[in-house]
């Protein structure tokens, strides 16, 4: 945090209840242990805004917004962070420090420059070594690949040698120590061999940030081994969820609209053919983050994923996300080929324009994947897909909008159009309906209102997500479960890069007894950040867990975190020594997890 120091922070937090501040705003009432109010932040008739005296945490099971009484004003004043905590200083009396400037946050700042330094260190190192003696194997990788060296030295990609320490030692031979050596994601330390290379004979992508720093790498195995990428570790400075890779150059690029594909050689193929607003999510799927990051840029993308099935699930997901974050989207058709790499080398660029240029609307793509699920020469199948259609049409909630788009199917799958109008408007009117009578329900819950959207953001989350929210949730309703939850899961345990630092800061928190999830909050001056981190202590499922089910749900929850962390220790540590045995280890533990009673 810049300019306040974590001491003087947490002060201004304990000085200025959120209940007070809150309520300065909004009318709040209070319902259990919690106060219900009508959200600030988004329109409503029922209140689905709550505050949480105990958790001193606000969150909208509306539309999301969620903090801590800091991120309240910023949000509600439009203050900056710095603007809020002064505000909230002034509000109980306190003293604003004359050296705002915090020793901690200082020496926080500096040693993520130090690892950028390191990074950026690194690539040129690989660089070397591909341009180098000893860089023939990559060398032909990119050649065999059709790279240019005019490519490769824009993108700066490099070459890791065939030995296990080498960049270990050239760190050491610059004087980076082991303490900022363990943490730049690049050189692993193990007990019986210290500190070796994460990245050896493999060529090398160096990722830079949407500013042109280097903060990660991802490397590719020269042939056909396994992992085919390798990527960075999360670290201080490199979270996958919130980078694209070829962002620096694509928003140089001037054009409209940005090429959204799905690897490192897709987007440096497009980038040597002259689409330099190409970007790639790395090797993750895409997140609210990146929506987020894309919207800065550009108000249309074109999907240009695999032509696969995973390719096409891809896109289908990817649509509706960019288009929260205001982004349309369109879908490139690729066939015959896999990916725009492929396509480029076949077919050429100018061939790729004219793809681009007949590019499918989203939806359209959507329905035509819809349409693949039915018997169209059969009434009944025809029947299924009109009705199907129509409901996927009412999520144009927008007249002019809505008609366009039944104008549009009709005349692609000759449809009437008339009936498909009345069929539309009617299933829209029952939702509307449907929407009213939880309204009404919700005088109760206050939950209900959004429950149709709220049913689409849990989707969207995958299982995973909603497991971990939910174990965060139960902890922080219930810290006595602590020592039991303690002893199956570690933070290690937690998936994403957020998830397990918001794990390890509430982790710690509670070994110290404390229960402050307002505080792991404060550590994030990323909005997005911030509400992400308030949706991991109110998810709703909490609310689902009743004394019969209780056990069962803990033991299934906890089963599910260990059951991922394993898959991904077999994904990532596949070439350690003591491999087997861990597995072998860890698929027993699980076994014994399944029968055993958890909560007493
Ligand atoms: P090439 O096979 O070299 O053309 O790579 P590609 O970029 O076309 O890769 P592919 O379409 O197979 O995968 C898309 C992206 O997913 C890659 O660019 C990587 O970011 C990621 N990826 C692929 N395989 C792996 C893997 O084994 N491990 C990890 N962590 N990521 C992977
Ligand atoms: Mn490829």
């Amino acid at each position: 945090m810049p300019g306040f120091t974590d001491d003087f922070l947490d002060e201004v937090r304990a000085r200025n209840d959120i209940v007070d501040v809150v309520s300065g705003y909004v009318h709040l009432e209070k319902r259990g242990s919690n106060y219900f109010g009508l959200c600030p932040f988004h329109s409503e008739k029922t209140p689905s805004f709550s505050v949480s005296p105990g958790k001193q945490m606000y969150y909208c099971f509306g539309c999301h917004e969620g903090g801590n009484v800091i991120t309240f004003l910023m949000n509600i004043e439009h203050y900056t962070f710095r603007e809020a905590v002064e505000k909230l200083a002034e509000r109980c009396g306190m003293d604003i420090p004359q050296d705002a400037y915090g020793e901690s946050s200082k020496k926080e700042r500096d040693r993520k420059d130090k690892l950028r330094e390191i990074n950026k260190a690194s690539a040129n190192y690989y660089y070397l070594q591909l341009k180098g003696s000893r860089g023939k194997a990559g060398r032909d990788y990119f050649e065999k690949r059709k790279l240019s060296d005019e490519t490769i030295l824009h993108f700066g990609l490099g070459y890791s040698l065939p030995y296990s320490d080498d960049l270990y030692r050239f760190l050491k031979s610059k004087g980076y120590q082991d303490d900022l050596l363990k943490d730049c994601g690049l050189v692993v330390f193990d007990e019986k061999r210290g500190g070796h290379d994460k990245f050896w004979n493999r060529v090398m992508f160096p990722i830079l940030d949407a500013n042109g720093q280097v903060i990660g790498f991802g490397g590719r195995v020269l042939g056909d081994g396994q992992p085919k990428y390798l990527n960075s570790p999360e670290t201080e400075i490199f979270n996958k969820r919130k980078n694209l890779y070829g962002l620096y150059f694509a928003r140089r690029s001037r054009e409209k609209e940005m090429i959204l594909c799905e690897g490192y050689m897709d987007v440096i193929s497009l980038h040597q053919a002259g689409f330099t607003n190409a970007v790639a999510s790395l090797g993750t799927a895409l997140t609210q983050e990146h929506c987020k990051l894309l919207s800065r840029y550009t108000k249309q993308v074109l999907l240009c994923y695999d032509s696969d099935k995973a390719g096409v699930s891809a896109a289908l997901r990817a649509a509706p996300m960019l288009k929260e974050a205001g982004i349309t989207s369109k879908v490139i058709h690729m066939d015959p080929f896999k990916d725009p790499d492929e396509f480029i080398k076949n077919l050429g660029a100018e061939e790729f324009r004219k793809r681009m240029q007949d590019a499918q609307n989203s939806f359209l793509f959507e329905i035509d994947q819809l349409q693949k699920e039915y018997d169209m020469g059969d009434p009944d199948g025809r029947t299924g897909f009109v009705q199907e259609l129509s409901s996927r049409l009412t999520r144009f909630r927008d007249e002019v909008e809505r008609n366009n788009y039944i104008d549009a199917v009709c005349e692609r799958y000759h449809l009437e159009q008339g009936s498909l109008r009345r069929e539309t408007n009617a299933i829209g009117e029952k939702k509307e309906e449907q929407r009213m009578r939880n309204v009404r329900f919700s005088a109760s819950s206050p939950r209900m209102e959004n429950r149709e959207e709220g049913q689409q953001q849990r989707q969207k989350k995958g299982g995973l997500s909603r497991t971990q929210d939910l174990l965060l949730t139960w902890l922080c309703e219930e810290p006595k479960l602590y020592p039991v939850v303690r002893s199956y899961l570690s933070p290690e345990d937690f998936d994403g890069g957020l998830y397990r630092e918001a794990a390890e800061m509430f982790f710690e928190q509670m070994e110290n007894g404390q229960d402050d999830p307002a505080k792991i909050i404060a550590t994030y001056q990323d909005p997005e950040d911030q509400k992400e981190v308030s949706g991991m202590f109110y998810s709703d499922a909490y609310e689902t867990v009743t004394p019969d089910t209780r056990d069962k749900a803990m033991r299934e929850s906890i089963l599910k975190m260990k059951e991922s962390s394993l898959e991904r220790y077999r994904r990532e540590h596949s070439g350690d020594q003591d491999f087997l045995s861990t597995t072998l280890k860890r698929q027993k533990e699980l076994q014994e997890l399944r029968r055993r009673k958890i909560l007493q």
